[in-house]
């Protein structure tokens, strides 16, 4: 099969995972008989220093015409100071708009191998494997009126929660699909107590639930599923919620599982599927070859199930993971006091090595 990937480093540490997820990704294409059309290009800071956008023109129409885009991180404090539009962020929230991204898949696995990093008791993160499907391209993020208005002093600002049904529709028919190919339950989280949009949300994801009899709904509030998330995060199987309470409470179930270092997502629905580590640029260990990069490689085993539909290889990338991890391979995130580390290029290395002898003993 024919693989066209955009490749978008980004700042901070994004150029470091993403060269070890390609990496990994080059060891799939040759040992499983692929072959790989790749193209970089700029985004975020990086971009903004180079030609003055955070998301150039020809960054778009590298990404819309291949099959799928990988992604390593935006942001930087160099960049804090910028108006909202040239912010390293702005690009990234355009590019899933330009590329219809409106589905944001975030796996939480706990791996046993890493008991030590989760700051919970092992009996209670134990068997917590979670997918949170997060709306996009709606909600607090895109929507208008926003402003910063008034004199110095007296200024007002103003964001919009806004939420129409057929965007509420599309994101739920996700999460109840993806639902019926794991535990089949999903708990939608919101907030209807208190938000019109909340409510609009529970009767839509109610109805469309109708839709799958097979798959257990339930609803929450997002204060007690923060909470739930800490005191029983096993008791998750897909939650499903809106784009705020989405990013909130991934990186919470980072922490949960022992490192937002381990996570990858996948935003699919459009035109092309962005696949990027959940981490961010974390900027103060950029350069230093420290960073983890299993958010990234994990990125990659979600861009080849969801994006190719290549699961046996995608599952190859999963085994590599786990395999390094039950060696002993710890990237300063993830050790424990006195543990030995590794760096990021000797992480990616080693699974790009596995994923090449699995292929190969496979044959
Ligand atoms: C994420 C990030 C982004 C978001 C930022 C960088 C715009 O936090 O992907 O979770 O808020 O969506
Ligand atoms: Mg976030």
């Amino acid at each position: 099969m024919q693989l066209h990937v955009t490749c978008l480093p980004g700042d901070g540490i994004g150029p470091e995972v993403t060269l070890q997820a390609l990496r990994v990704l080059e060891a799939v294409v040759d040992g499983f008989g692929h072959d790989l059309e790749l193209d970089e290009k700029g985004v975020g800071g990086a971009a903004l220093t180079a030609c003055g956008n955070p998301l150039p023109d020809a960054t778009i129409q590298a990404c819309l015409s291949s099959q799928a885009v990988l992604l390593g991180a935006v942001g930087g404090p160099a960049f804090d100071h910028y108006p909202r539009d040239l912010r390293p962020e702005a690009g990234l929230l355009r590019l899933r708009q330009e590329l219809g991204a409106y589905a944001n898949l975030r796996p939480a696995v706990f791996y046993p191998a890493l008991r030590a990093c989760s700051p919970l008791r092992e009996e209670v993160v134990k068997g917590t494997d979670i997918l949170i499907v997060r709306e996009l391209l709606g909600g607090l993020y895109f929507g208008q009126p926003r402003s910063i208005e008034g004199a110095p002093g007296a200024r007002q600002a103003l964001n919009s929660m806004r939420y129409g049904e057929p965007e509420i529709e599309r994101i739920a028919r996700i999460g109840f699909g993806l639902a019926r190919g794991r535990r089949k339950r999903v708990v939608s989280v919101d907030k209807s107590n208190v938000l019109e949009c909340s409510r609009l949300w529970r009767e839509v994801v109610t109805r469309v639930g109708s839709e799958f009899p097979d798959v257990q709904l339930s609803h929450m509030y997002v204060d007690s599923a923060a909470m739930a998330l800490v005191l029983k995060p096993a008791g998750f199987d897909v939650l499903l919620t809106e784009n705020m309470f989405g990013d909130i409470l991934s990186d919470e179930v980072g922490g949960v599982v022992g490192s937002l270092g381990l996570l990858a997502s996948a935003s699919i629905g459009g035109k092309v599927g962005i696949y990027e580590p959940v981490h961010g640029s974390a900027p103060d260990i950029a350069d230093q070859g420290i960073a983890n990069p299993l958010g990234a490689i994990l990125s990659v085993a979600l861009m080849l199930r969801h994006g190719f539909g290549l699961s046996k290889e995608a599952e190859c990338v999963e085994a590599g993971v786990i395999s390094v991890l039950k060696a002993g391979m710890r990237t300063r995130d993830l050790a424990q006091p006195g543990e030995r580390t590794v760096t990021t290029d000797a992480m990616g290395s080693k699974i790009a090595e596995f994923v090449q002898l699995a292929a190969d003993g496979g044959r």
